[in-house]
This record gives C-alpha cells, structure tokens and sequence, in this order.
C-alpha cells in the first residue's frame, strides 16, 4: 500500500509497544485514516496482514466506530452539529435542506467527490446553534434563513475550486 515513510514508520514503532499485534489495530487505522483521509478496502487487507488477523477483524472495528470513514472525504467537509442544543434549535431541518441544496446524501460524500456532508457532535458553540463547520469554519444561527445562502455559497465556491485543481 501506498503509504509514506514517515506513516510507515509510525507504524513499524507502534506495533511492538503492544503485547499482542492485533492490539495495535486502532492507532494503524488513525494513521492510515490521516494520511489518506479514508479507509479503503486495500488498507483493511494491509493492516490485517501486517497484525496477523483477518481482515473481517479489522473492518468490525472500522464499521463499529463513527470515526473511522470508509468513503473519501470529499474537498468540502461539511459537518453538521446534532448534539442537544443544536439539535433542539433546528439541526436536523439544517441537515435536510443542506442535503437538497447540495445534493448530497447525510454520511456520505458526493460521486464526484466534492462535498462530504455528515452529522457531528458539540463544536463548543452551543448558544449560536444550530452550527456548522466547513472545514474548519464555523456558522452560526443556521435556523436564521439569511444565515444559510452565503454559507451555502461558500461551500459551491470552495468545491469548484477544488475541482479546478484537479
Ligand atoms: S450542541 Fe452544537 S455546538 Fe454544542
């Protein structure tokens, strides 16, 4: 797999500080995952051979923490706040219509890879929600009409740009 050498490395001096291999596999996937955004098919065979486990090993732990992503991140990161307040002043109408308004799906990044639109929890702005972070980005008092359109505009801005350079 495709790794650098400084994640390779990270790696080779990780395992050995568990008593057994299979213990390491949650620090190999927060590395893989930093490095390349994801956890891919590939990289669940890869670390299930590197700790001597099956892969089914590895990918019940992808799938039984929110953390770990099985999709790309797409090059706008939208992150909706669902956690009490937020959720109380309008999150999941906010999480709806930004569905519609960027057709995308909630927990999954766009086909063409340029929006991924996800719930989170508490971004530490709990009396402006409901919130959201664009990247690292927040805005805030979403329930407010006004609010939404130029946040809105700013995530199209930002994932034309990112397809521009590709
Ligand atoms: S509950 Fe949304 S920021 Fe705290």
């Amino acid at each position: 797999m495709n790794l650098s050498a400084e994640t390779l490395e990270k790696i080779e001096t990780t395992i050995p500080k568990y008593p057994e291999k299979r213990s390491a596999v949650m620090p190999l996937l927060h590395f893989v995952q930093s490095e390349q955004k994801y956890i891919s098919n590939e990289a669940i065979e890869w670390i299930a051979e590197k700790l001597e486990i099956e892969p089914i090993n590895v990918l019940e732990v992808v799938t039984f923490f929110p953390y770990y992503r099985q999709e790309k991140l797409g090059t706008v990161h939208v992150r909706v706040c669902r956690t009490l307040s937020c959720a109380l002043m309008g999150a999941y109408k906010l999480g709806d219509e930004l569905e519609k308004a960027l057709d995308c799906k909630m927990g999954h990044t766009k086909e063409d890879g340029s929006v991924t639109l996800e719930y989170g929890e508490c971004l530490a702005a709990c009396g402006t929600g409901p919130v959201v972070l664009v990247d690292e980005d927040l805005y805030e008092k979403l329930n407010q009409t006004e609010a939404v359109g130029p946040m809105l505009e700013e995530i199209k801005k930002r994932a034309q740009a990112g397809a521009a350079t590709e």
